[in-house]
């Protein structure tokens, strides 16, 4: 099983940017907390940071039958991208959602996300630990995924409830 985490925008700014929002954390202490998680549990993982939303696309286009879970914080392309949000439709694989920040507690421009309706869950507000929750939720539905497979696979023709 692989997982992709795919950055947005000024993430690759951790640990500088802002610090009193988004704290000192630099994103590749979080990606290595999240390498740990991944290893104890046998489960592949990839990271991707850009800055471009093209980029973004292209990367969720690549996941489609490499991926079985994607887990993304857009950050501010949140806000603004029906490309990032029609991606995610189109390649139909499990998606979970994290901001650091608490993005309802912010400017009203940031307190909708355009790519949650398309997401399975999402995850805001908890800092650098949502990226930690929502691996624990990524396995979680994979693993949900992988026995309602098996139970298809050993009884053909059974509908899982
Ligand atoms: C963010 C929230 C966005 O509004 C902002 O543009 C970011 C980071 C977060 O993780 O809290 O860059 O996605």
């Amino acid at each position: 099983m692989k997982i992709m985490v795919i950055q947005g925008p000024n993430l690759n700014m951790l640990g500088l940017r802002e610090q009193n929002i988004y704290g000192p954390m630099r994103l590749e202490q979080i990606h290595e907390q999240m390498r740990g998680v991944a290893q104890q549990n046998d489960v592949e993982i990839e990271f991707f940071q850009s800055n471009l939303e093209g980029e973004i696309v292209d990367k969720i286009q690549e996941c489609l039958g490499d991926v079985d879970g994607i887990i993304i914080n857009p950050a501010a392309y949140t806000h603004t991208s029906i490309a990032i949000r029609d991606a995610i439709s189109a390649v139909s694989i499990p998606t979970i959602e994290v901001h650091i920040s608490n993005i309802y507690a912010r400017e009203e421009f940031r307190q909708k996300s355009l790519i949650a309706p398309v997401c399975g869950g999402h995850i805001a507000g908890f800092g650098p630990f949502g990226y930690h929750l929502a691996m624990v939720a990524m396995l979680q539905i994979l693993n949900e995924i992988k026995a309602m497979k098996e139970m298809h696979q050993s009884q053909p023709g059974q509908q899982p409830e």
